[in-house]
């Protein structure tokens, strides 16, 4: 069977590639491997969370679809959310509820941008938007990255990217795969030019329980939903990747068309997301603070001890459960980097180049994806290199 051409372009995803490394390889019981791949919460989610669950399996309505948007005490629980974490909230019927961010950002593209539009992203950029793009036959227009902004994206070199095709500016705060976290003054700056030059303004939002403050105040700005759309995950919030709990949230006008792509490719997300995604909102305030700080504190301790460490890669920037460092081998491309360190040192983690074009000398490092004491092993790994 003929697969379209433009699909055979895009790269095969990151982590399968990188994981199919690992089949070839055996791992010596006092050397394991150290998974620096994949971006997952290294704690599972509360016992009550689960019990409430469980509870919902003698229900048959657990099993039966819901609205396509999701159901309304739901959305209303998540707007009760907002409201505490952030300056402001969106409506109820300002959300729909997703099969994960992935699927919000796919319901974004397709209600905003035909084949040919453009979408700037900023470069290193999460390789899921790249791959999205690709495929949907929009043109990821790169903001260039630049190693001593500290993974920050640059408003005038992005000013300067926008022309009549373009349709969005997308950015990821904090960021996957650097940790940045734009400054809520920055994001302003952003809405701005948004703004300004009619265009869409598109935060993923996939990490924000992680930074500890509210990350910005646009759903305290009456007009946020002529200009902004927010991609949110609640899979990292409530350590449930696995269920795929997701939103989009944006005007009523445009979840009104949105829903025409929600019908069509998935209807709703399932009934089980929703229960857990209504369960987290409304109960587990504390625990995620908890983990917030816990994922902070990783963070603090991943930075401090890679910079007494003195290996030979070079820190970059980071945040909560990445760090995004150049690695020593002028060489090696960031594939062979990373398969060097998986045959060398048992440890995995993902090329530079899977970020975007021209990020060969890079490689991205999730941290968060293990406890804090196993980051003294992964960095002696990295001496040894
Ligand atoms: C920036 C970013 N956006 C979206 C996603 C996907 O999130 P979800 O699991 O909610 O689809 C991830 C997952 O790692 C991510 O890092």
């Amino acid at each position: 069977m003929k697969v379209a051409e433009h699909i055979k372009q895009i790269q095969t995803p990151p982590i399968t590639e990188v994981k199919s490394w690992l089949t070839k390889q055996t791992f010596a019981a006092d050397k394991p491997l150290v998974d620096l791949c994949q971006a997952v919460p290294s704690y599972s989610p509360p016992k009550e969370l689960i019990e409430h669950l469980k509870g919902a399996m003698d229900d048959p309505f657990t099993f039966k679809y819901s609205p396509d948007e999701g159901l309304l005490n739901v959305r209303q629980e998540v707007c009760r959310w907002y409201h505490r974490h952030y300056h402001g909230a969106p409506q109820p019927e300002q959300l729909c509820l997703t099969i994960g961010a992935s699927q919000a950002f796919w319901l974004a593209m397709t209600t905003l941008c035909q084949p040919g539009d453009e979408v700037i992203i900023q470069l290193p950029a999460y390789f899921d938007h790249l791959m999205g793009l690709q495929a949907l036959g929009i043109k990821p227009v790169c903001a260039p990255f630049d190693p001593t902004n500290a993974g920050q994206p640059d408003l005038q070199a992005i000013s300067r990217l926008i022309n009549a095709k373009t349709k969005a500016i997308l950015l990821v705060t904090p960021s996957n795969p650097t940790g940045a976290v734009i400054p809520a003054k920055q994001i302003n700056s952003f809405f701005e030019l948004a703004q300004a030059r009619n265009i869409s303004l598109i935060l993923d939002e996939t990490y924000n329980a992680f930074i500890g403050t509210a990350p910005h105040s646009l759903f305290n700005c009456t007009d946020w939903p002529d200009h902004f759309i927010q991609i949110a995950s609640f899979g990292k919030t409530f350590a449930l990747t696995g269920l795929r709990c997701g939103a989009l949230i944006a005007s009523e006008n445009v979840i009104q068309h949105t829903l025409k792509v929600q019908d069509s490719m998935v209807v709703c997300q399932p009934r089980t997301a929703q229960l857990a995604l209504q369960f987290g909102c409304q109960h587990l305030d504390a625990w995620v603070a908890k983990n917030s700080l816990t994922m902070r504190q990783r963070h603090d301790r991943f930075k401090t001890d890679f910079q007494a460490a003195k290996t030979a890669f070079e820190l970059i920037a980071s945040g909560s459960f990445f760090a995004w460092v150049k690695h020593p081998w002028k060489d090696l491309n960031g594939r062979q980097a990373a398969q060097r360190l998986v045959e060398k040192e048992n440890l995995i983690c993902l090329p530079g180049e899977t970020f975007g074009p021209g990020l060969e000398s890079y490689l991205r490092l999730s941290f968060g994806n293990i406890e804090s004491a196993q980051i003294p092993d992964a960095i002696a790994r990295l001496q040894h290199c």
